[in-house]
């Protein structure tokens, strides 16, 4: 069915997931539960976005009122930066797992290939405002990982935020146990990210697309930069099909077997960007998207630059 896909486990990845980041944790669980009633089965966390106990009741009451069962649905966590070390790995997944109030998570993500000081401060800076690394090795890191997947805690392994080097990095590393399952990348029109998609697919690792809609809400945006949500050439599309520009930019993802996970806190858009499986983006309408690529990112993490693992100095 197109609306889910296999990974490397054999398991089914729904396409669509819930984006959870900037929703607050006073929202949230409304946003989940108007997603699994609208039909989402897939749901996109990460311990950093400090929402995890709320997503955990959202989960909780539509498990409770029998609309779905645990097996139904696909819950997606990621390590946090500061949780790198191999000793602080086993805990923050439990961590993740207790707030959620869930035993297993189907995929936990390398939230990204560095790893932060250790501590209660999620962003440890310097006074360059450039964030302090620790002691890790992403390979360690996803050493730990591995056995999370092995003790039965996660059902499947991936990561986020990884070039070509550093994911096969861990393809090639001595003793692999299991294969990341899916990368988590940022991609939309204006970041089309054709080099990695296919590295990433050629390999059996499946994609998953953040910042679909150009994530409007990040507090580092200015009016300058391009906003997907607004363009014309995308209204075009949008127009022709009788659709909208957000459900343009999430079939886009769809038609490339890219999974996506738009975050919404309103029902009614949670709705609109799940109506996404009654129709098709020809190929001149995918070229025209495609050819709006202007390498632009949104999530360009200025504040890690000088990181020995900082993933966007290569070209992909
Ligand atoms: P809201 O939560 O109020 O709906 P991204 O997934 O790229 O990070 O984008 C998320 C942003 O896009 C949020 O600000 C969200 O606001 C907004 N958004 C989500 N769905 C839609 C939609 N269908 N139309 C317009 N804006 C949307």
């Amino acid at each position: 069915m197109e609306s889910d896909f296999t990974l490397g486990t054999g398991g089914k990845m729904p396409i669509v997931g819930l984006g959870t980041w900037k929703a607050s944790p006073g929202e949230v669980t409304e946003a989940v539960k108007a997603a699994i009633l609208a039909g989402y089965r897939h749901i996109d966390g990460a311990h950093v976005y400090e929402n995890e106990k709320e997503v955990g009741d959202g989960i909780r009451v539509m498990i409770d009122q029998g609309v779905v069962k645990r097996e139904d649905l696909f819950v997606v966590s990621k390590l946090w930066c500061t949780y790198h070390e191999r000793h602080l790995v086993r805990g923050a997944c439990e961590r993740t797992l207790s707030d959620l109030r869930l035993d297993y998570l189907d995929l936990y993500l390398m939230h990204f290939p560095m790893g932060f000081k250790p501590g209660e401060n999620l962003f440890p800076f310097d006074a360059e405002g450039q964030v302090i690394p620790d002691d890790s090795n992403f390979l360690d890191t996803w050493e730990e990982m591995e056995k999370l997947v092995d003790d039965g805690l996660v059902k499947a392994i991936g990561i986020s935020n990884f070039n070509r080097e550093q994911i096969e990095a861990i393809l090639n590393k001595p003793g692999l146990k299991h294969k990341p399952v899916n990368n988590q990348i940022e991609c939309h029109p204006f970041l089309t990210q054709e080099k990695l998609i296919n590295f990433c697919q050629s390999k059996g690792i499946s994609v998953t697309a953040y910042s679909p809609l150009g994530s409007p809400e990040r507090q580092w945006a200015n009016a300058q930069e391009p906003c997907p949500l607004q363009d014309p050439q995308i209204r075009a599309i949008a127009e022709k099909h009788m659709k909208t520009n957000a459900q343009v930019l999430i079939r886009f993802h769809i038609e490339r077997n890219v999974a996506v996970v738009p975050k919404s806190a309103n029902p009614k858009r949670i709705e609109e960007n799940f109506k996404v499986f009654d129709f098709k983006l020809s190929k001149e309408d995918m070229n025209t998207l495609l050819n709006l690529n202007r390498n632009w990112r949104g999530f360009p993490m200025k504040w890690a630059v000088n990181h020995k693992d900082f993933p966007l100095h290569a070209e992909y």
